[in-house]
């Protein structure tokens, strides 16, 4: 281990010799090295603490006075005329407001009311742009939606299963998928994390539109429009979020018994879903959003697959559809106009516990709800526990 410095790195350096000179007590004393060792020096914390300090600097030096209810959309504007990123597309006109809309009954929350303002906008300037899909051979895209404040998830994603790499000859490569948040307009700090880390590893894409639970849709829409325009030659794309776990290998050999030119969406499949009508959830639909009817299955959000064939009907389909808040709910529906059929694999697991049982992970394709220290603890088990697995635990990739 390097830089063996400060109290935590000690005590690593002492329990390291407890476990020497006692002799060895099996995989369970050196996993507990192996664990302390990883949290004292892994990129995650490091990230974390540079978003501290820089968190820090922010309030001191650059924090604007202005309380969160005085940013508007006119602030999201303001914010990208200041970011000096080369435009990819020129910037189109502001997007007016639906006024229609406006005396939306004071009963909803003010999200209902800004959505259907803004239903209709649904063209931004991309900010960021990614090198991801430069090159003619990618076999898989991940394709991950993250929050400019998610800098850490971003660095364990990096350096566990979303690395770049070739996996049995297929070439797999990355994109997180931004907008911006609202402590992101405001500080210049969070903007320059991701202008660092878009520089240093050329994997985020950024469009100038506000994040918020019911802009997800928004964002799968540009995804669309930039995969159909800019990424025509990639062949599959893993869709998820930023806290989820995806086995990348188990991911390409399924694939690989796909043809790339024909539909592929599969995942954790809802059937016969109704919109929730429970008013304080947070997936609350009034019914002058959608009728009395289930949604068309669709695959869970946290995690799923598509062939880019797939993406480019998709993405035709969208346009005859007015946006709808639920984008993994969203998806269905267009999949549904598009004829896309979706196919339920019990691999992708988007819902419940998974134990920390590597056998179990070794066969699943996608864990949803893990954090940052977690990844990297299942990501270790994976490489440490080579053993091979009973047939109980061994999940089949095939579906
Ligand atoms: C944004 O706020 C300003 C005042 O703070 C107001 O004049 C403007 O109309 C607001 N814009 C929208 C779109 O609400
Ligand atoms: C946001 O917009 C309002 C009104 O346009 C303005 O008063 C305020 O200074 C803006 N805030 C920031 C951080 O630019
Ligand atoms: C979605 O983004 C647009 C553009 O930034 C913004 O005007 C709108 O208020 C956002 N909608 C929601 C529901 O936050």
């Amino acid at each position: 281990m390097r830089g063996v410095t400060g109290e935590g790195n000690l005590s690593a350096a002492v329990m390291t010799v407890a476990v020497l000179t006692r002799g060895m007590k099996g995989i369970l004393v050196f996993s507990v090295v192996v664990i302390v060792g990883f949290t004292l020096y892994n990129p995650v914390i490091i990230m974390k603490k540079k978003v501290e300090i820089l968190s820090y600097l922010d309030k001191f030096m650059w924090r604007s006075k202005v309380p969160p209810a005085a940013i508007n959309s006119s602030n999201v504007t303001q914010a990208e005329a200041h970011i000096d990123q080369p435009r990819a597309e020129p910037t189109p006109g502001p997007c007016h407001p639906n006024l229609a809309y406006n005396s939306l009954t004071s009963k909803l929350k003010p999200i209902y009311k800004d959505f259907m303002m803004y239903r209709h906008c649904r063209e931004f300037p991309l900010l960021c742009r990614a090198a991801s899909c430069d090159g003619e051979h990618t076999f898989l895209l991940l394709a991950i939606k993250s929050l400019a404040e998610h800098a850490d998830r971003r660095a364990s994603i990096r350096s566990t299963w979303g690395q770049e790499r070739v996996v049995g000859g297929a070439v797999v490569r990355r994109v997180f998928l931004l907008g911006l948040t609202e402590s992101q307009i405001r500080s210049q700090a969070v903007q320059a994390l991701v202008d660092h880390e878009s520089k240093q590893y050329n994997d985020i894409i950024q469009w100038g539109f506000r994040e918020s639970f019911f802009n997800v849709t928004l964002k799968e829409t540009l995804f669309w429009k930039w995969f159909s325009q800019d990424c025509r030659s990639v062949k599959f794309v893993f869709k998820g979020d930023d806290d989820v776990f995806v086995n990348v290998d188990n991911v390409v050999e399924y694939l690989k018994e796909y043809n790339p030119s024909h539909d592929l969406y599969v995942g954790d499949v809802f059937q016969n879903w109704y919109p929730t009508r429970a008013e304080h959830s947070k997936y609350f639909i009034p019914l002058f959003l959608y009728g009395k009817k289930p949604y068309p299955p669709y695959a869970g959000g946290g995690g799923y697959l598509l062939s880019g064939t797939s993406i480019f009907k998709l993405h035709k389909a969208a346009e005859d559809e007015e946006l709808f808040p639920i984008d993994d709910a969203f998806v269905g529906i267009c999949a549904q106009r598009a004829k896309i059929e979706v196919i339920a694999h019990r691999g992708f697991r988007t819902y419940g516990n998974i134990p920390y049982d590597p056998c179990i992970y070794r066969g699943l394709m996608v864990v949803h709800r893990v954090t940052p220290n977690e990844l990297w603890l299942i990501w270790s088990l994976l490489k440490i526990n080579r053993k091979p697995c009973s047939q109980f635990t061994r999940v089949s990739v095939k579906p």
